[in-house]
């Protein structure tokens, strides 16, 4: 029946109505209707086009009642009432901001991904919002990309499985219902691959790669259940995704079936254009519509290019009748036709934003978010009592910088931060002092005398240093990876003091730490951390909580050695100790290992890894294998470890990274005990990504790790017959 009703609308639409269904458009900024004028002329506009059915829906704004208002046009005067659908850049968070995508994917913890996701599309619900352009799952592996900050890092297990928690958070049990919002894994494919880490810039991967590595997270999105995706700015080889049938037609709908959706990023099938893949813009909308780029977003070129063509023979209608099908069962999906009005009760708001639970999650997902680099003499935690503490820096009592990229929406005033929460947790009469010694930005005069003077007259300095919420996102690639000179002058000036100091980093990205950061007694990452950010900190800070994030991405030493990643494939000539240094894959300045490589990340107590043990030596095909090792806990608190089961491939037909990723286990080890983690290893985990594309295992050895991180813990082998 559903069936049956899209293709009797698909009947009685004209040649506008359909391109109208292909078209998606900002919606106004300004929505406030003049007593003499009437509505802005952005808004009469939008409203002309809902009720000639010229376009699929809006994003940008998060007015419910502006957008029911659309939403009555749309189903009372427009000829076919076809409901609008309402899309928002809702990442991390809409009125309550969790960690960026990459911080929270440090908590390495796709059921906290879930719950974060469901709550933001509970939150969402209040706001008249059924579509986001989410998650980002984008596998990125240069942090000078700026747009690291939005996905899950470096390696696709991970991103495939905080992606799917991701999927399932946002669309939730019943898509239907107020609260499930449709998820958009974006920008595919291969957007994490631009060569250099410039934001837009082209992408040069072999199709082994783009399997073995990029596409898997997209496939595990869809296998969660997502119903559209988003092409990306980028050209693969030449070919711009937006326009490229192998992947959007091929891959997408031949080999993986999938049924939703493909919106183009912001005027991407314009850019076919200035790609120098499309001639003009009829050019750019036959390309992009042939290849399977069913809507797209905000140039206007479908609507306005369509009818001509398909009137002129150029564009066959069955190529416009296919897209717009694809969107009429999205709408039905969302259950938009049975209730058109759903998501967009003004009064919801009131009940669903920034609730107590929302708040409460949103500092558990900060503190999990930490990840502690190093911590040299236990200085941390810090004791409540008996020391005085200095806290320096631009980020002590900011707001500003608390979200990071994309969380315009976020509630500003409700931020906590550091300097808040270190006062109510620490009480009246504490010997606390707060220096902000620099912007994000800009020294202040005096600041580094200020600073040395606080933290001279404190017991502990505790700065607070590192990139600005602007650094990272969107068009925000940068050449250099380390905190800003400024700010690093600063850290100089109070590590001289020869005070015990704790770093506290905040980043968008892998971090290249230099000079006296390094020699901080302690250094924490800590990302953006949302609208809890002051106590998501000092749950960790004074050890209410011990950190148990771990990196998702690789600290390099230096941005020259970027793209870097733990991943890689082993080279002929491998440095296999930092002294090897004549005619070995290396740098002349640098070693070769990471600062703190993926999969970092200290607790309070100190868990000893032991061998790797294995139920049998040999495997067959198609067969699992169990692996297993004991983890001791030699500390005096209970520890939260994220177990990381790593394999190699020793010989292949496609040579095979040094390690990958398989599987994690979370685990709670109590003082002095021991736990024994087990894994079951399947016969995909053995497999990678042949030159016919085909992902088999071949017979052979495997060598295998539990470990604390990508770089440790003691392997063992087993043979693949
Ligand atoms: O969703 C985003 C995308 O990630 C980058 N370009 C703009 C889109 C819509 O705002």
């Amino acid at each position: 029946a559903d069936r049956r009703f899209v293709e009797s609308l698909l009947r009685r639409m004209t040649i506008d109505e359909k391109a109208g269904q292909l078209s998606l458009f900002t919606a106004p900024f300004a929505t406030e209707v003049n007593p003499v004028t009437g509505p802005p002329p952005r808004v009469k506009e939008v409203q002309a086009m809902v009720r000639a059915g010229g376009a699929i829906g809006f994003f940008g704004s998060h007015d419910p009642a502006f957008l029911r208002s659309l939403q009555k046009i749309a189903v009372e005067e427009s000829r076919l009432r076809i409901p609008l659908i309402f899309a928002g850049d809702v990442i991390h968070g809409l009125r309550t901001i969790y960690p960026t995508p990459l911080g929270e994917a440090a908590s390495f913890d796709p059921d906290l991904c879930y719950r974060t996701a469901r709550a933001t599309a509970q939150e969402a619900s209040g706001f008249g919002l059924h579509w986001f352009f989410a998650p980002m799952v984008d596998v990125a592996r240069d942090q000078r990309w700026g747009r690291v900050t939005e996905g899950a890092g470096e390696d696709p297990w991970l991103v495939s499985h905080l992606s799917q928690a991701r999927v399932r958070g946002f669309q939730g049990p019943d898509l239907k219902a107020e609260d499930g919002m449709l998820a958009c894994p974006k920008h595919f494919a291969a957007y994490g691959a631009v060569e250099g880490g410039m934001d837009y810039n082209s992408v040069e991967i072999s199709d082994v790669a783009l399997h073995q590595v990029h596409l898997p997270p997209f496939k595990a999105a869809f296998d969660a259940g997502a119903l559209s995706v988003m092409s990306s700015f980028n050209d693969i080889g030449g070919v711009p995704s937006t326009g490229n049938r192998h992947l959007l037609t091929d891959i997408l709908r031949g080999q993986w079936k999938f049924p939703g959706l493909v919106v183009s990023d912001y005027e991407s099938e314009k850019e076919l254009i200035a790609h120098g893949f499309a001639g003009d813009e009829e050019d750019a909308v036959i390309k992009a519509l042939t290849a399977g780029c069913d809507v797209s977003m905000q140039s206007g070129l479908y609507n306005k290019h369509i009818p001509a063509l398909v009137r002129s023979g150029r564009l066959p209608i069955r190529i416009v009748d296919e897209a717009v099908r694809r969107v009429l069962r999205v709408k039905q999906a969302l259950g938009l036709f049975e209730n058109p009005y759903r998501s967009l009760s003004p009064d919801r708001r009131a009940q669903v934003e920034g609730t107590p639970a929302m708040i409460a999650l949103a500092r558990e997902a900060a503190r999990k978010s930490i990840v502690l680099l190093k911590n040299e003499g236990d200085l941390l935690p810090l004791s409540k009592s008996g020391k005085s503490f200095a806290f320096i820096g631009p980020y002590v009592s900011d707001t500003v910088h608390a979200f990071g990229a994309w969380a315009a929406t976020g509630d500003s005033r409700k931020v906590v931060t550091l300097e808040e929460s270190v006062r109510s947790t620490l009480g009246a009469g504490a010997r606390i002092s707060f220096t902000k010694a620099c912007t994000p930005t800009q020294p202040i005069d005096g600041g580094i005398d200020a600073a040395i003077a606080a933290a001279t007259a404190a017991d502990i300095a505790v700065l607070f240093v590192g990139e600005s919420a602007t650094r990272s996102g969107e068009a925000a690639s940068t050449v250099s990876i380390t905190i800003p000179p400024h700010q690093q002058a600063l850290v100089e000036a109070v590590v001289a003091t020869g005070k015990p100091t704790v770093v506290l980093l905040k980043h968008g990205r892998g971090l290249a730490l230099t000079g006296e950061c390094l020699n901080a007694q302690a250094i924490v990452a800590t990302w953006f951390l949302g609208s809890q950010t002051g106590h998501g900190i000092t749950d960790i800070l004074f050890g209410d909580h011990a950190p148990q994030g771990r990196l998702p991405v690789s600290f390099p030493q230096s941005a020259g050695q970027q793209p870097y990643y733990y991943n890689h494939r082993p080279t002929g000539r491998p440095q296999t100790n930092p002294s090897q240094k004549s005619h070995k894959a290396r740098y002349l300045e640098v070693s070769n290992e990471a600062l703190f490589p993926f999969g970092h990340g200290l607790g309070y107590s100190p868990i000893s890894y032991g061998p790797t043990q294995l139920d049998r030596d040999t495997v067959r095909k198609g067969g699992t294998l169990l692996v297993r090792a004991t983890l001791t806990n030699s500390g005096k608190r209970t520890q939260h470890e994220v177990a990381q089961l790593y394999i190699h491939d020793r010989v292949a037909s496609i040579t095979q990274p040094v390690r990958v990723l398989r599987n994690i286990q979370h685990v709670d080890i109590e003082a002095g005990q021991s736990h024994m983690v087990e894994f079951e290893l399947r016969p995909g985990d053995l497999a990678h990504i042949h030159e016919d594309l085909a992902n088999e295992a071949d017979a052979g050895w495997f060598d295998i790790w539990i470990a604390p991180d990508a770089t440790r813990g003691i392997s063992a082998s087993v043979r693949l017959i």
